[in-house]
């Protein structure tokens, strides 16, 4: 939602605030802009579009800045449509800034603002910012930013640069992310670690309403009272490669290739014995006994991991289990108490609804565990436990190796609270806990031959609509195949329980009109069938995803994907593997931008 970026150093900066800008654009890539000190003063650069954009504009005008010290942004457009005027950096000749969040009051000061005389350009809250520190200014940054930040509600990581400072960039959050990379005569802000992965591994990770003041050689952190505050440094271990597309067409293809190894670095450490051990996250098999209930809030593909959980933990361990998508949870005025525990799932840790919806259930006094792929991030450092999926850095929009491990971390949590409810045996814990051993390697040889996913998305490319049916965890991965095809391919999808479809639905289903069906649970094989003949008498063409036992027969199934048979609880975390596949191909044979959808972003740090 928005990434933002700075340098100040002795090199020429524009082509690192590019740089780091294109390692961000799956934060917003609605428009992009940068902010230059030339001589002293501060020219600005921006462009709606994506950031070759801002490069083609910048090249056809011939007016690339030159300077060592800027700011940049990268937009997902909230307030004000994306054109040139609504991008940042915004300001005046004396102050430029760039945004990541949300000004909620913004309406109230751009009232006292244009009483003030000031006049606006853009339809963003951004602006009313970068008047207000004009307003305030006078002479002193830190006076400035103080008394601005006092007066803005809502969520900001802001990069700031006062045209009488020109080698300082100075830099405040609430609620959004930011972070200062820290290197040898330069240094650097930005909003997630990848922007700076290629120039440092060091960083401060700026806490709320903690204000950086930014040069060459040094980085100063103080509070809203101007008492200085000593941070620690944070060194990050992710690869840099990993940040790269490494030879694949895509991130997102990319992505998919690495799950066997997210998935071996997420469950290994945490398989003591054979059996999950979760003390590392501050889990243990007592404290597992006590929930009465367990709430899993997240949002988008989080959530719909959450929902394969609810299945898992409900069936095995037998403790009721609420799923909520966590805007819905907020509001709706939730029944939790101290003996319930709340699961927050989350790739980016940043998600402003499920951060909220975290905060609430620990105000309503419930245990609260987040599952989170970045370290450091607000979720998981507000949550009282965290459990760290290690997926590394997931780019692509359309996220795939977050939720394999997601749902690795989910059967984990399962099978340990499961045995620690003595539902299941030491040896029923330690069978299964094997079988999820061997996902990584089964994956791998999934992922040999893709053909038949190929031949499926080319089934798909050219409908409007398709359905996507299954039942009991077949449904709930559903759910999260429907999406990965509508948001890369902009092929309507609707994931129905396969035995509702009677119940109303069954109505859309046209002559050739796709019904991707999931089969994979044994027990519910026979039920599934019957719907699919359902669909089929009325002319859909079923694309079937089922285990290798299952035997071909026209009359069900046009078309087969298998994946490897397994123990039935497991097979999302195989099934979910073809299903991405088909969405990839589908958004590729449309010609589409696969790891940028339209209108998307990927971390979502506004309500
Ligand atoms: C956005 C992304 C989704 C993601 C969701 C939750 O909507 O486009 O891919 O699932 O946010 O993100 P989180 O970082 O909390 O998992």
């Amino acid at each position: 939602m928005c990434g933002i970026v700075g340098y100040v150093g002795k090199r020429d900066c524009v082509d690192i605030l590019i740089d780091s800008l294109s390692k961000l654009e799956y934060r917003g890539y609605d428009s992009a802009g940068i902010a230059v000190f030339e001589e002293g003063k501060i020219v600005v650069e921006k462009s709606k579009g994506r950031l070759v954009d801002l490069q083609l504009k910048m090249q056809d005008n011939n007016s690339r800045p030159n300077g060592v010290c800027g700011i940049g942004h990268t937009r997902w457009a909230t307030h004000g449509e994306p054109s040139d005027v609504n991008s940042h950096p915004h300001g005046n000749k004396r102050v430029s800034i760039v945004h990541n969040g949300i000004i909620e009051n913004y309406k109230e000061i751009k009232q006292f603002l244009e009483n003030e005389g000031y006049i606006f350009e853009s339809q963003t809250d951004t602006e009313t910012v970068a008047k207000l520190l004009d307003y305030y200014y006078e002479g002193d940054p830190l006076t400035t930013i103080i008394k601005t930040i006092s007066e803005i509600r809502g969520s900001y990581a802001l990069g700031i640069i006062f045209s009488d400072f020109p080698n300082q960039i100075f830099a405040v959050r609430k609620d959004s992310p930011l972070i200062i990379g820290l290197s040898n005569d330069e240094n650097y802000i930005a909003s997630d670690v990848p922007a700076i992965l290629k120039y440092t591994r060091n960083y401060y990770l700026l806490e709320s309403n903690e204000i950086a003041v930014i040069s060459s050689d040094n980085v100063n952190i103080y509070d809203i009272h101007k008492r200085p505050i000593s941070k620690e440094v944070k060194v990050a271990d992710w690869d840099m490669d990993a940040a790269e597309k490494g030879g694949f067409k895509h991130f997102m293809l990319k992505e998919i290739y690495e799950q066997p190894n997210a998935i071996a670095t997420t469950i290994l450490p945490r398989i003591v014995d054979d059996i999950p051990d979760l003390t590392e996250a501050g889990i243990n098999v007592e404290s597992l006994k006590q929930y009465k209930q367990i709430f899993i809030v997240a949002c988008g593909t989080a959530m719909h991991a959450g929902v394969v959980g609810k299945y898992v933990i409900e069936r095995m361990a037998r403790v009721q289990v609420h799923v909520d998508i966590a805007s819905e949870f907020r509001y709706r005025n939730p029944i939790l108490s101290k003996e319930d525990l709340c699961i927050v799932i989350s790739q980016s840790g940043e998600t402003a609804d499920t951060l909220a919806a975290l905060k609430l259930a620990k105000q309503m006094g419930a245990k609260t565990l987040a599952i989170v792929n970045v370290k450091g991030s607000s979720i998981a450092r507000e949550a009282d436990n965290v459990i760290y999926t290690h997926a590394g850095p997931e780019i692509s929009v359309a996220s795939t190796k977050a939720y394999s491990v997601q749902l690795a971390v989910m059967y984990l949590f399962a099978f340990e609270l499961a045995f620690a409810k003595g539902q299941i045996s030491k040896e029923e814990c330690k069978r299964l806990t094997k079988i999820l051993m061997t996902v990584p390697e089964m994956i791998e040889t999934m992922l040999y031959s893709t053909e038949a996913c190929k031949f499926a998305a080319s089934r798909l490319i050219n409908s409007d609509s398709l359905l996507y049916i299954g039942r009991g965890l077949d449904y709930a991965l559903s759910m999260e195949g429907s999406l990965k095809l509508k948001e890369i391919s902009y092929i309507h999808s609707e994931t129905y329980a396969a035995g509702e479809l009677k119940h109303g639905t069954i109505s859309l289903v046209t002559e050739g009109m796709p019904v991707i069906a999931v089969v994979t649970q044994n027990s519910l094989k026979e039920k599934t069938i019957s719907n699919i003949k359902e669909v089929k008498a009325r002319g859909a063409k079923v694309i079937m995803i089922c285990d290798e036992n299952m035997p071909e027969d026209k009359e069900v199934a046009d078309f087969m994907i298998t994946i490897p048979c397994i123990e039935e609880c497991l097979t999302p975390i195989l099934a979910c593997v073809p299903l991405q596949l088909v969405a990839y191909y589908t958004s590729v044979l449309k010609g589409l931008d696969v790891d940028k959808p339209r209108n998307l972003a990927k971390s979502v740090t506004v309500e």
